[in-house]
Parts: C-alpha cells; structure tokens; sequence
C-alpha cells in the first residue's frame, strides 16, 4: 500500500517555467520494440517514471542488457533475450506490458504475455491485437491468463480495425515489421507516440510508411540496426501544466513540446477563455478573465484526449455556466468525480457523460487517485481550491508525471510529498 501523498495548499496562480518530460506513451513501447533490434540501442529523453521502470525490468529479467546513462539515456541490449515469455507479475501492473506481445511475436514468432493490467478504465478488451496477429498468420490462446502467441512464420496482410485502438496499432505495426512481405493496417489510430514508435522503427532499418495516417504500410525487413534515439515531448504532460496554468489563472511557459501535438487542447482552452500563444517549442499560457462553459467529446487523435479529459473537466468544475463533457473511449474515466465533490465541484455522471455546474471555488479536502489522469487531475484540483488537499495514492501519479512536485514547485505551487508517519514541512 502506497504510504506518500501530495499535500497541497491551493489558490496560488502558477506561473513560470516549466520543461515538458519524454512522452510516456511513446517511451513504453519504444522501450518495448527494443526487443525487434539487432543491435544495442540508446534511448535519450526517457522520463524517470514508474512505466517506464516496469516495461525496462521486463526487459531486464527475460534477460537484457541495460545501462542507465544518466535518469533520461538508457542503452538496451536485447540479444540475451532466447525465451519469449513475460514475468507474470511485472505485465499485470502495466498496460503497455501488451506491447509484447507484438514485439515477441515479431521477433521470436511466439509469446507468452500475462493478461496486461495498467489505469483501470473499465472494460480493455484486446481482440483487435489478436485480430491483427491471426491475419499475420499466429495462433492465440489463453491459458491462466497468459496470452499465447505461435506462428510458423509472419507473413504480410491486411488489417482492418474495427474500432480505434492505440495498443492494437502499436502491436500490428510491431508484429508486423519483420514479417515477410507487405502488411497494410487500415483505420489505423494516428496519436503522436504511434508516429514516434514508427520513426523509431524506421531509424533503424524498417520499412514502415503513413505512420500518423489512418493507413500503414510495411515492408518486413529481416534487420534491424543499433541506434541513438531520442523520445518526442510528452503531449500529455505538456497539455495537463496548459490546463493547470489556465485553472490557477496562471502564466506559464511550457518549454520543450511539439505545439502540433497540442492543437486540440490548445483550442478548447481558448474556448474557455484562456490565451495560448504557440512558438517554435514552447507554448504559454495565461488568463486574466473569467473561465466560461463548454462543451468537450473526446476523440482519438487529433481530436480531444481521452488522457486530457479529467484534467480539463476539473478546469471546468470553476468555469462560469453549465458544461458537458463526454468521453466513451472508456467506459469508466469519470471516477474522480466523487473526489471532485468532496471538493465542492457540482458535478454530475451518468454512463460516459458528465455534466458539470461551475462553483466560484474548490474547497481543499482529503482525495484519493483512482488512476494516472485522475490522480493528476485531483492535483490540479487541489492547486486551484483554497485551503488544503491532501492527495493519496499517487504511485498512480507516478506511473505517468516525472518530478512532479519539483515541477510544480517550480512553478510556485504550495505542495510537498510527504510519508504518513512525517510531519507535513511545507515549502513553495
Ligand atoms: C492507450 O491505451 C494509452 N495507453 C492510454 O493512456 C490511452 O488512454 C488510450 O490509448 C486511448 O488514447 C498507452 O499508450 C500505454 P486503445 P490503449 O486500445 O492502447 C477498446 C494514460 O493515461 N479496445 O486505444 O489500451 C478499448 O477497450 C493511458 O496514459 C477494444 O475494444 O487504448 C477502449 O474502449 C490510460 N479492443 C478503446 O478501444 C481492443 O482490442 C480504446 O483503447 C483494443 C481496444
């Protein structure tokens, strides 16, 4: 049970400075597709992060190299993997554990990958990961809830997703890049990270094309080569300092972040009444009037996140009017909204929609991460209500946000992580 918590003494405006991290969700599965390189890799610009952690100890214990350069550099040497088979434990305290599936099969042509875990977010089905294997020509079982993958060999087709799906994309585009032959995946989701992964790939010799389209063509080639890589900025952690800078009513630079990346979030927040000016590298953001009402659907890219939508919902919770929020990428991503209550929010859920009234202020209270975005969202929460918050369970916070206190801090936030048994020192 996680003992630390952020306690929060809320109602000060951000402002600053602050540099965005290597994006999580490219990072965990080009950490992932280590596994399909011939050579040693170097990743730069990984962020220090609990995912991360979990998908290179995966790596480590079916017996890679690593060597930790520095807290952002790793070097991966995957050739002492020879038995494709995923610790159980370690795969179910991660989504992105899925990611093996794909780069075993594409290596070994066979896996064996516990069930993933990771957010709990309802329902994550994997049929169309499995979809995609069956047409590259491997056979699926399940047997005590370990996936297993075989295949006399991997040979190019066609894929068509049924639905969006970022894990299962990943896993065609990985399953797919030493097969022989050409795969064409249709419907293909376009988030950044699935970009990254691919020019990731393609650094190193593979032969992939409209990666960032709804359609992807690959060309298997039989190797890889080492390289250098460095991560793109995380879109994600870059979107939630724009939400916290616009709730505090801040002023804040957000440095080192792909402004395209962030056109829908930079919209909506001008919706509300935020001003975001967009540079080369950066993006700031300020208010100074009142926050209004909207409306907000969530999308796959590049529409509106689904992993933005608890941050900008908490804007919202102090927005003047009545706003509308849903998102039925998952069934279940609303379940902060209690937390939020405590705090004074009015809001209200129902199946994948919420409906929520603006309050002139948040009141701080003692809340609880059910997840990585609602956990990051409740910090918000907390920076923007008067009195204190005292957030526990935030190795969810942890999975997904480096330094998130220092940043912060930074910032000039009142917050301190603190151990159950320590006296709150407060800093900031
Ligand atoms: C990825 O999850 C991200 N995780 C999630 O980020 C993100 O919320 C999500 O994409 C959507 O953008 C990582 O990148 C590690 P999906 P993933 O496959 O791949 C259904 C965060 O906070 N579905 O796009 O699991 C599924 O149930 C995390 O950083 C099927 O029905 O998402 C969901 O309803 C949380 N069958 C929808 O599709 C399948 O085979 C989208 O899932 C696969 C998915």
């Amino acid at each position: 049970m996680d003992k630390e918590k952020l306690v929060i003494n809320g109602g000060k405006p951000l402002k600053g400075d602050v540099y965005i991290s290597g994006a999580k969700n490219a990072a965990v599965a080009i950490v992932a597709a280590t596994i399909l390189c011939d050579e040693p890799v170097t990743l730069e610009n990984v962020p220090e992060i609990g995912d991360i952690g979990i998908c290179v100890k995966i790596l480590y214990e079916m017996g890679a190299s690593i060597k930790i350069i520095d807290k952002n550099t790793i070097r991966i040497d995957t050739r002492g993997i020879s038995d494709p088979v995923v610790p159980y434990e370690l795969a179910r305290s991660i989504r992105a554990s899925s990611y093996f599936m794909g780069t075993l099969l594409g290596r070994f042509k066979k896996a064996d990958v516990p069930l993933p875990g990771g957010c709990d977010l309802g329902d994550r089905p994997i049929d169309q990961h499995i979809k995609a294997f069956n047409a590259l020509g491997a056979e699926y079982s399940l047997e005590g809830g370990i996936v297993r993958l075989r295949a006399k060999d991997l040979i190019g087709s066609q894929i068509f997703f049924d639905k969006h799906t970022v894990g299962g994309t990943i896993n065609a585009i990985c399953a797919a890049v030493k097969a022989k032959g050409l795969t064409v995946i249709e419907n293909a989701n376009k988030e950044p990270h699935i970009v990254d992964l691919a020019n990731f790939l393609n650094s190193m010799g593979a032969d992939i094309m409209g990666a960032g389209t709804d359609v992807i063509k690959i060309r298997g080639v039989d190797y890889l080569k080492g390289i250098t890589y460095s991560v793109i900025p995380d879109q994600i952690e870059a979107g939630t300092y724009m939400v916290a800078a616009a709730a505090t009513k801040g002023d804040v630079w957000i440095k080192n972040v792909i402004p395209k990346h962030l056109e829908s979030i930079t919209a909506k927040l001008r919706k509300v009444g935020a001003t975001v000016e967009e540079y080369d590298e950066c993006v700031h953001v300020y208010v100074d009037g009142p926050l209004l009402k909207t409306t907000l659907k969530t999308l796959p890219h590049p529409g509106f996140p689904t992993d933005m939508q608890p941050q900008f919902s908490t804007l919202l919770t102090i927005a003047e009017g009545t706003s509308v929020v849903t998102d039925d990428i998952f069934d279940n991503r609303f379940r902060y909204a209690n937390e939020l209550r405590r705090m004074g929010a009015d809001i209200t859920v129902e199946g994948t929609t919420a409906v929520i009234q603006g309050v002139p202020e948040l009141t701080g209270a003692a809340v609880r991460a059910t997840d990585l975005r609602a956990g990051i969202a409740l910090v918000i929460a907390g920076l923007m209500a008067s009195g204190t918050t005292v957030v526990e369970n935030i190795y969810h916070i942890e999975r997904g946000y480096e330094n998130i206190e220092d940043k912060l801090m930074g910032l000039g936030a009142d917050i301190v992580r603190v151990r159950e048994y320590e006296t709150v020192k407060r800093t900031g």
